[in-house]
């Protein structure tokens, strides 16, 4: 007799397990794109100066509270966090500026040295999912570490330009602003309250709850009845200190002397507390409401705010999915590059000897992609796979053939009989078949 509730136990256990929301898996058929993006990226910071750095998933939750600050989105309501089996709060990353510095603290890196830095990989925000907006998405992300700039930032924005040429994306607009020094902020920030307070009853939750820990953020709200108000709020950009005024105006010089275009947007406050003067960001409006797909900044503050010797930095990170959205909807994706060669194995000890035969041709011709048919099937099966795996000869190596010490070549790309080849001669007789007649397979 079967039993009710271990039926149910069993039903459950096959059951298929949900992937997370809004976190996705990057499948062979997109990964073109994404090794674009990242090999650009890689090629572009090696030539400018910038070296890898890897750093943990996992950070402490108090290094994301003191850094990107107590009042912002990210650390109220998006953070990942945990307590661990040890007890400790730990969270997953939802950014790579604070634990970047977090390790040029902790080991030792900073003592008036400079950094150029880049890291890439999954940062994790609990948003509500939509397109261009994901729980787990990846960013590269970029830091410039000792260096009190204007020089820096103008390099970096014209770096990020140099990116999307090279990658052949259009119709970016870049936004810039300056938040001034942290005094001068502090200064704009009273204006700003003293402002808000006198409208208080016009204010949302949200907005209220911030006039005290973060009235700057008020700046950035979405809601669309708050607009009239904020567009009547002071304007940091009147509000700022000599010193901040002088570095912007001389950003704004240097892009406009390297001809690259750029909006003044007085409003553009960035989400993270950890900013000072310099802030920009690379919008688009090919990807709907998500529309930033490069932000970042100076952080002069941030490392001693952090605990280590006060050091200027600035640096950007891009959403390597939005980058993939731009770049497929452009049709600037490769397909990933097919095998040369496949090889066709008819009989037991030819299939026996396939594996041997195409290690062998691997060392002799690195540079030549080989797929061996492998898991059997009839030679029409394999025909079949040779043909969809885009490869542009098949060899073919049946009993037959290894008795007599040969292989046959047949291109599959155009039209042109079969050739036979003895075996120590094969590696010779592929390049001349992949060659072709015209020096085309
Ligand atoms: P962020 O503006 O929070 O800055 O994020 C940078 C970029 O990551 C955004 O422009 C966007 O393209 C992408 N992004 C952010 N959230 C999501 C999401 N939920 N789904 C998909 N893409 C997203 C930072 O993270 C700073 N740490 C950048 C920085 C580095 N500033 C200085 N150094």
């Amino acid at each position: 007799m079967s039993c009710p509730v271990r039926a149910r136990v069993e039903s459950e256990l096959t059951q298929e397990i949900q992937p997370v929301r809004g976190m996705n898996d990057v499948l062979p058929t997109e990964i073109g794109a994404w090794q674009t993006i990242e090999g650009a990226a890689r090629a572009l910071l090696a030539a400018y100066g910038y070296q890898e750095i890897r750093i943990p998933v996992l950070e402490r939750t108090e290094l994301f509270k003191r850094a990107i600050g107590e009042y912002t989105d990210v650390v109220e309501k998006e953070m990942y966090t945990f307590v661990d089996l040890g007890g400790d709060s730990l969270t997953l990353r939802p950014e790579a500026t604070a634990g970047v510095m977090r390790a040029l603290i902790s080991n030792g890196m900073l003592r008036g040295q400079r950094h150029k830095l880049w890291c890439m990989g999954p940062m994790f925000r609990h948003e509500k999912p939509q397109k261009g907006r994901y729980r787990q998405f990846h960013q590269i992300n970029v830091e410039a570490v000792g260096m009190p700039g204007p020089d820096v930032d103008v390099e970096l924005v014209a770096l990020t330009a140099r990116l999307w040429r090279r990658l052949g994306i259009e119709g970016l607009r870049l936004e810039v602003n300056s938040l001034g020094s942290p005094e001068a902020r502090h200064a704009y920030r009273e204006k700003l309250v003293e402002y808000f307070r006198a409208r208080y009853e016009r204010l949302d939750a949200d907005s209220r709850r911030r006039l005290e820990g973060n009235p700057l953020r008020i700046l950035d709200s979405k809601n669309p009845d708050l607009r009239e108000l904020i567009d009547g709020a002071p304007v940091l950009t009147d509000h700022l200190d000599p010193q901040s005024r002088e570095h912007f105006q001389v950003l704004c010089a240097s892009l406009d002397g390297l001809g690259i275009p750029f909006r003044v947007n007085p409003r553009l406050v960035r989400g993270l507390d950890y900013y000072s003067r310099t802030v920009f960001e690379w919008i688009t409006d090919a990807l709907g409401a998500q529309d930033a797909v490069c932000s970042g900044g100076r952080y002069d503050g941030l490392i001693a705010q952090l605990g280590g010797e006060a050091t200027p930095g600035i640096g950007f990170a891009m959403g390597v999915e939005r980058l993939v959205a731009l770049l497929t909807q452009a049709g600037r994706v490769q397909p990933s590059p097919a095998a040369d060669v496949y090889i066709v194995v008819s009989g037991s000890r030819a299939t026996a000897s396939g594996v041997a035969l195409a290690e062998r041709l691997r060392d002799e011709l690195p540079s030549r992609r080989f797929e061996l048919n492998l898991g059997g099937g009839n030679f029409k099966a394999q025909f079949r796979r040779a043909d969809r795996s885009g490869a542009a000869i098949a060899l073919i190596l049946g009993d037959d053939e290894l008795e007599r010490g040969v292989a046959s070549l047949k291109p599959l790309r155009r039209e042109a009989g079969q050739s036979e080849s003895p075996l120590p001669d094969l590696a010779a007789a592929i390049e001349a078949a992949l060659a072709g007649p015209a020096g085309q397979p």
